[in-house]
């Protein structure tokens, strides 16, 4: 059985203080929910006070990006031991924000899912397609190629905690929510990558989740495929009540 997960990716979106009002809210909301796990994802700014509001909780707090090595003469970047130090337990890596401001790679996306095993931190791997690959048929390509390229050299034991994110860019910030099925699809094409890697066992464990345009009005429906095992949240995670009607979707 795989435990889906709710992630809220909070992007470059309130201070400390606003980071620790939302919790406020939030915490008691959903301080009785089992079902699914809740990771929150903070600007680097907010995620020390986001780990020390939520300790103890059952919510976790993330990185939205790290570098891949330990330390060095990086400006600007936080490495995984700094992001480990803090008790900081997951990090997105990849995500298409990233990809396109930041010219992060699918090279550079490897490095960081390899650095974050090795520092026993949560990887979400974000992939997914542009409009443009969609409507040329190049989905299966595209996700493919980007789930083959992060895996290089991962090994199946040790990546026990992966996670993928199947964020098709036409979705992220439109309103345009994936169709289940467009969803189901793309997440079957990614286990069976993950198989071809890293073996069915493996495949089978490992959590695909949907992210664009989630919201409460989409999220059961969504969920309700067995094959999505969560969401990535951007827009919508950033008001505690809509996040926590998200975590809180009725089956
Ligand atoms: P969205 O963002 O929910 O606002 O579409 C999702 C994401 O970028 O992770």
């Amino acid at each position: 059985m795989r435990k889906p997960l709710i992630a809220g990716n909070w992007k470059m979106y309130k201070t400390p203080k606003e980071s620790l009002a939302f919790l406020e809210r939030f915490l008691p909301l959903v301080a009785t929910h089992t079902r699914d796990e809740i990771a929150l994802f903070p600007t680097m700014s907010s995620l020390g006070y986001v780990i020390e509001a939520t300790h103890g909780t059952n919510v976790s707090a993330g990185a939205q990006t790290m570098h891949w090595l330990n330390e060095g003469p990086y400006t600007g970047q936080t490495s995984p031991t700094m992001l480990a130090s803090i008790h900081c337990t997951h990090v997105l890596l990849g995500h298409s924000e990233r990809r396109i401001y930041a010219n992060e790679t699918d090279e550079m996306v490897n490095l960081k899912l390899k650095a974050a095993i090795g520092h026993g931190l949560v990887p979400i791997v974000c992939v997914g397609e542009t409009l443009e690959k969609r409507q040329s048929n190049l989905t299966e390509a595209v996700l493919r190629w980007q789930i083959a390229n992060a895996l290089n050299g991962v090994e199946a034991e040790g990546s026990e905690a992966l996670v993928i994110a199947y964020e098709p860019i036409w979705a992220i910030g439109t309103g345009s929510t994936a169709t289940p099925t467009q969803v189901s699809e793309a997440h079957r094409i990614i286990r069976r990558e993950i198989a071809e890697r890293l073996g069915q066992e493996r495949a089978n464990q490992t959590r695909i989740l949907y992210g664009g345009s989630v919201k409460p009005e989409n999220t059961a429906m969504l969920m309700a495929q067995p094959e999505i095992d969560g969401a990535l949240v951007g827009g919508a995670s950033l008001d505690p009540d809509t996040f926590a009607r998200i975590v809180c979707y009725a089956s």
